[in-house]
């Protein structure tokens, strides 16, 4: 068997996306129509080689339903692309932390089922990789479970904007438990942070000196309430922060959440605004708009970040993963520009770059 066994902390959208992108593609063929998805196969692992085996998550509506029902639970409003068949994973529900405050108490009720002992939970489950999909805020939360996956013995990805892998002291202990660590905060397949980032590239490659930009994000996943009311500085900090790892001097860039807009959906809207000037000081301003289905977007970097992973964890690596969390997250441990990211990403599969 070459399953990698995996679990998932945040059963929302994102995780959403990821449950039904591990059906969607399970036959994906090398050289077939591979729409969406980066790789079939990557680090020597097919997408079919995933398995789910555990879910914690804490609302009322995805605990104790199987994972292939909790994925479409409310409040969750991502889109149904693939029947997912029952997993015979039970959601089970962890602490609450500070995964859910007063104002995502408006769309998340908290179960009343009882706790369960995760690392236990974790261990009788064979989970070699931990997923972390809790809201963006959730620092607590997210710092329980990278503390159980330390305990358990499972490598940690960590999909939210806060610092783990990014983390020194984190990293340091992921490496004395000899257990790889990915992240932070996922960088979408085609988002507004990588159009934002090539847009910036592009312009400064055809000689424009940019003088300032910024990014609107607006949309209707439960996330969107949570970056708009809890997370905004965080998040904004988080966005500017990877698209000035392409401009190579300093200007004004600002990025960030900027609504939640309930009708929306988990769609996301975002509108870019470039001021530059070119030959002979001539302004050029860009001004897009880009519309996205959030959680999908982020499904081929997780699948990616996963079996990255499990090689890692294969050849006996621990600590931050600098080549995959530098492709797929926006706050990794060592940030560079996306081309250089995805050359480290090359040499790691190769056996050519450490870690
Ligand atoms: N494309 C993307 O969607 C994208 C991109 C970048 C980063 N991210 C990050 O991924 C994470 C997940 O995003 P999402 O859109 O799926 O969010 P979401 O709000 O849809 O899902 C979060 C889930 O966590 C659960 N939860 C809350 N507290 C919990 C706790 N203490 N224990 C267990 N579960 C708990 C919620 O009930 C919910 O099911 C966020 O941190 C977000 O910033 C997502």
């Amino acid at each position: 068997m070459n399953g990698i066994k995996v679990g998932i902390v945040g059963v929302g959208n994102c995780a959403s996306a990821l449950v039904q992108g591990v059906e969607y593609y399970k036959d994906a063929k090398a050289n077939g129509d591979l729409v969406g998805l980066n790789h079939s196969d990557f680090a020597g692992f097919h997408v079919r080689d995933i398995q789910f085996v555990a879910a914690f998550d804490v609302a009322e509506g995805k605990v104790g339903a199987d994972l292939s029902d909790a994925i479409f639970a409310h409040p969750n409003n991502v889109m149904r692309f693939a029947d997912v068949p029952k997993t015979g994973v039970k959601v089970l529900k962890g602490p609450v932390h500070d995964g859910v405050d007063d104002i995502l108490r408006a769309l998340v009720k908290v179960s009343d089922s009882t706790e369960v002992d995760v690392v236990k939970a974790l261990k009788d489950s064979a989970c070699e990789i931990v997923v972390n999909l809790l809201p963006g805020s959730a620092e607590e939360a997210t710092k329980f479970y990278a503390n159980a996956c330390l305990e358990a013995g499972c490598a940690f990805i960590n999909g939210a904007p806060i610092p783990i892998a990014s983390d020194q002291e984190w990293s340091k202990k992921y490496s004395e438990k000899g257990l790889p660590l990915v992240g932070d905060d996922i960088q979408d397949q085609l988002g507004s942070t990588v159009l934002h980032r090539n847009l910036l590239q592009l312009l400064v490659a055809r000689g424009v000196k940019v003088d300032k930009s910024y990014q609107l994000d607006v949309g209707g996943g439960a996330e969107s309430l949570d970056s708009h009311y809890r997370g905004r500085m965080r998040k904004r900090g988080v966005k500017s922060g990877a698209i000035s790892q392409d401009l190579p001097y300093d200007a004004p860039l600002v990025a960030g959440s900027s609504d939640y807009v309930p009708f929306m959906d988990n769609s996301r809207e975002s509108y870019f605004y470039i001021l530059g000037r070119q030959f002979g000081g001539a302004p050029i301003k860009v001004d897009i708009r880009m519309e996205v289905t959030d959680g999908p977007n982020a499904g081929p970097i997780l699948i990616d970040a996963i079996r990255g992973a499990k090689l890692a964890l294969k050849r006996e690596l621990s600590g931050s993963l600098e080549s995959i969390s530098a492709y797929g997250f926006k706050m990794p441990p060592t940030p560079t520009t996306m081309y250089k990211a995805e050359r480290w990403v090359e040499e790691f599969l190769l056996g050519k770059r450490k870690l």
